[in-house]
Parts: structure tokens; sequence; C-alpha cells
């Protein structure tokens, strides 16, 4: 199979700020127990998730994103009025038009910025910090805003035990610019998808090729479908398979890698990843068990928490991994 491309020449781009936003109600599995027929230990032992957060109705995917965008700009000591360029991550925006990112300049007032929005699902932040570093790196802009952000629980069928008990709601930002220290900030990165197999996850309506309607309505169309034993074990394929490219062409052995930070969809699925690198488990960022799967925003969101938490040292590395609807998946890696 052919090699991904790699970028030629990197040039320097750094991480200036990070934030995250998630709402306050937290959905466990005991409440998912009394709404479909499942139970703690099932949804424990095949996802590793315990629980999940859920905004409140009034609450878009873009109100989640603004609190996170404030905070990423607070903690890089920025203002909006710096920042060129706006990449929201997301596969739940508040409408079909305009984008989200659109409706984040508006909520921070980053009146200088262009702003746009990618849909890969949840490889969707690594796809949108991909795209700021090639429009840093190409000088078309300087100061970047990306966040991944997901109002999961507005695409969820709380009757389909299949997919209910996975998802929910958040967002992670991070502020992106060009460094004086050559050989740091993101380094590297791999973007792939194979569209083949793309309807094993959808949304079947309210697009172009079935609008909404009654009948679309009344049979749940508007809901996540998902084939999940063949994304399970495409997941875990080519989460391994980014991870170990990535590490190997940077010439990076498990002990070099310092946070491992997966999209959380499943804790088996990470574990297989960290296993084919032989990364031991400390050095990996989990919140799958506190979150569940946020889509774009689970990585966004596990950034976030590993730079303002964990507080990375010089030289460290972080390196996402992800795999989502379309099928998306791919990785990138910073050096600190
Ligand atoms: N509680 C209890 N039983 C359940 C539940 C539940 N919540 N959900 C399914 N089951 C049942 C099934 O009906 C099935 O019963 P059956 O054997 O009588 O048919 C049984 O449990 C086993 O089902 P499997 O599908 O084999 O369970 P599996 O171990 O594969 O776990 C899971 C299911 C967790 C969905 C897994 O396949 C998975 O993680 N798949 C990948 C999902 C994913 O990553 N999605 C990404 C979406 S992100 C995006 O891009 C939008």
């Amino acid at each position: 199979m052919e090699l991904p491309p790699q970028v030629k020449n990197p040039v320097p781009i750094a991480i200036r700020g990070a934030g995250y936003y998630l709402p306050d109600r937290v959905l466990t599995n005991a409440d998912l127990e009394k709404m479909v027929e499942t139970s703690d230990e099932w949804i424990t032992e095949r996802t590793g998730i315990k629980e999940r957060r859920v905004a409140d109705p009034a609450m878009s995917t873009s109100d989640m994103a603004i609190c996170a965008a404030k905070r990423a700009l607070a903690n890089a000591n920025m203002q909006p009025g710096e920042i060129d360029m706006i990449i929201c991550a997301t596969i739940t925006p508040d409408m079909q038009f305009p984008s989200t990112a659109c409706l984040i300049q508006k909520g921070i007032d980053a009146r200088g910025a262009f702003a746009f929005d990618v849909s890969a699902a949840c490889t969707g932040f690594i796809y949108a910090l991909a795209n700021a570093y090639t429009f840093i790196a190409s000088d078309y802009v300087k100061n970047v805003l990306v966040i991944g952000a997901e109002k999961m629980s507005s695409i969820t069928d709380y009757t389909d035990r299949n997919t209910c008990v996975l998802f929910g709601d958040g967002a992670g930002a991070v502020v992106l610019s060009r460094t004086d220290n050559p050989g740091h900030g993101i380094v590297d990165f791999i973007l792939e998808s194979d569209g083949r197999n793309a309807l094993w996850l959808q949304v079947p309506a309210g697009g172009s090729r079935i609008p909404a309607s009654t009948s679309s309505i009344g049979e749940r169309m508007h809901y996540i479908s998902m084939e999940g034993r063949e994304v399970f074990k495409f997941a875990v394929t080519a989460m391994k398979r980014t991870t170990v490219r990535i590490a190997e062409r940077n010439n990076l052995k498990a002990e070099d890698i310092t946070w491992l930070i997966p999209h959380q969809a499943n804790k088996r699925i990470i574990d297989a990843a960290a296993a084919a690198l032989g990364l031991d488990a400390s050095h990996i960022h989990f919140n799958i068990q506190k979150y569940g799967n946020m889509s774009a925003a689970s990585t966004a969101v596990g950034l976030a928490e590993v730079i303002l938490e964990k507080k990375p040292k010089a030289g460290d590395h972080l390196l996402l991994v992800a795999f989502g609807a379309g099928m998306t998946w791919g990785s990138l890696l910073i050096r600190w």
C-alpha cells in the first residue's frame, strides 16, 4: 500500500494557548439503564465509558465552542482581533449553514478573521490542525484558532442502545502561530480517508439526498446509524497503522511518546493502538470514562487537558490519533 504523503521543509508552528468546555449535566450509565435495556457492566466492559456530558437543549455546538475558544485565547494571552483564521471541526453544526466557524467568529468578535468548518467526523480536529499548519506555513495567515466541538446528543437516538451509550458533548480549542524554535510545534501529520465504506457511520436524513420530512422524522433518520462491528474492526486497523507509521517515520520509539492523545470511541480500540506501538498505559491520555465519544471534540478536549493539566515540558512528544466517519483516520505529532 502507498505511503501517506509527508510535509516537505517543515516550519515551526506551535500551540500558543488551549481551552475546553464541557456541559455541567452528567449522564451516567445508571441513568441509561433507566432509558434502554443496558447495564453499567456491559457499557464499561465493552467501551470503557462510565458517564458523558450532555448540553442543555438551548445550548448549541457554537455556544460550547465559543466558551472553549475564549478560554484558549485567554490562555494564549491574545485578543480575538489578532486571529486571522478560524477552523471548526464538527459534524453537529448549529445549522446546515452558515458554518459554525462563522458563528464562533461572531461570538468571540474576531472581525479580522475568515472562518470555515471541516467535516471529517472524529478525525476532524486533526484535519483542522493540519489545515491550520499549511495556511500558516504558506504565510497566508499568522494566528489560527482551531476548534473541535460537538453536540452529539442532538443526533443521538436515546431509544437505540447500540449507539446512545457511546456519545457525549463538549468542545476544545487551541491557538496556533509560528515560533522561533526550530524542530518544535507540529512536526508531522498523516491524513487518510476511504470513502468506500462511507455509509458505515451516517445520519441518513436532513441533507440533500433525504431532506427532512415527516416520514424521515418518523423513521428516526436524523439520528446516527452505525455498523458497530465493522467500524470497530476498521478502527483497530486504522488506528494501529497511523500510530505506528507516524512514530516510525519520525524515528520515535514507544518511550519517546510522552502523551498519546487518541480519539475516545472505545477503550479497547485505544488499547490496541497503544499496544501496536508498545506504549505503556501511563502515557495514554484517557477521558472516555468521563466524557464518552465527543467525535471531533474528543482529541480537541484531550489535547487541551494535556496542555493545561499535564503541562508538557520542552521536547515532550504529544501524538494525536483518530478515526471516524468517512471513513477518515489520521495522526499528528507535536514536539513541545
Ligand atoms: N447494552 C447491552 N447490550 C448491547 C448494547 C448495550 N448498550 N449495545 C449492543 N448490545 C448487544 C448487541 O445487541 C449484541 O447482542 P446480540 O449478540 O444479541 O446481537 C451484543 O450486545 C454484542 O454486540 P456487538 O456489536 O458484538 O458488541 P461489541 O463488542 O462490538 O461492542 C460497540 C459494540 C461498543 C458499539 C463496538 O462495536 C464499537 O465500539 N464499535 C465502534 C464504534 C465507534 O467507534 N463508532 C465511532 C463513531 S464516531 C463518528 O465518527 C460519529
